[in-house]
């Protein structure tokens, strides 16, 4: 009954009108850029453009965060979607194994291992975590989630768990340390890992000015 590029099509008026006034970073817009970054990299590292489509549009429809922290009602919800647009049983396991398992769970937390396309759209979500466009989707989420801009006296922790990471309520700079500045070293592909280098370097400019001018220099 349908063929790709109309399962594309659904795919993505649902994913915009579940992301629709989103203020926390996780935008439209942002996913857009994830299924745009994602392609890039496929290109050079291969996969299948179809799933990668597909799992980039709908990864973060199961976020906790976007689901009154219930991870497994958003999965339910993009397994049910998928259904709904007529995706193989198998395709459809392994994208909701891909998207319960690709978001970033605190700095110790042992990542399991992805298919190709899933490690692709890690990739690119994480490529949209740093650099000029990280440093803002931070602040917004900070700014939404009402945290401090910057305490000196909060330190940045190492999280070893998911709940101590999903559950702090620490100022937005500690956030770079906790995640951004980690993420260039847990790229899966090289593609990416050329992606990030200057988004890193532009992060650590960042913050080396933003002390500065703290310290009223
Ligand atoms: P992932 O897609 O890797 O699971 P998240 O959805 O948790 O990542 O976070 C996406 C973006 O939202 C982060 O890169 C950051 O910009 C912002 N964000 C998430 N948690 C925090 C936080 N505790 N403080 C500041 N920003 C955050
Ligand atoms: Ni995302």
């Amino acid at each position: 009954m349908e063929n790709r590029n109309n399962q594309i099509e659904l795919t993505n008026k649902f994913v915009k009108s579940f992301h629709q006034n989103e203020a926390s970073g996780h935008d439209w817009f942002h996913i857009d850029r994830v299924r745009n970054i994602a392609l890039k990299i496929a290109k050079i590292e291969g996969g299948y453009n179809f799933k990668i489509e597909l799992t980039a549009l709908l990864h973060d429809v199961a976020d906790h965060k976007l689901n009154n922290g219930d991870e497994k009602l958003g999965l339910k919800k993009v397994g049910d979607f998928l259904k709904s647009i007529n995706i193989d049983e198998s395709l459809k396991e392994s994208i909701l194994y891909d998207i319960a398992n690709l978001s970033y769970k605190g700095a110790k937390v042992v990542q399991k291992e992805l298919s190709l396309e899933g490690k692709i759209v890690q990739d690119a979500d994480r490529i949209d975590a740093i650099g000029a466009i990280g440093i803002a989707r931070t602040f917004a989420y900070g700014g939404n989630k009402n945290r401090m801009m910057y305490d000196p006296s909060c330190k940045p922790e190492m999280h070893t768990d998911f709940n101590a990471y999903k559950n702090n309520t620490t100022p937005t700079i500690n956030h770079f340390y906790e995640k951004l500045l980690l993420l260039k070293d847990r790229l899966n592909t090289n593609t990416a890992k050329e992606i990030a280098a200057e988004r890193h370097q532009y992060m650590e400019s960042f913050l080396e000015q933003f002390y500065k001018e703290w310290d009223c220099k």
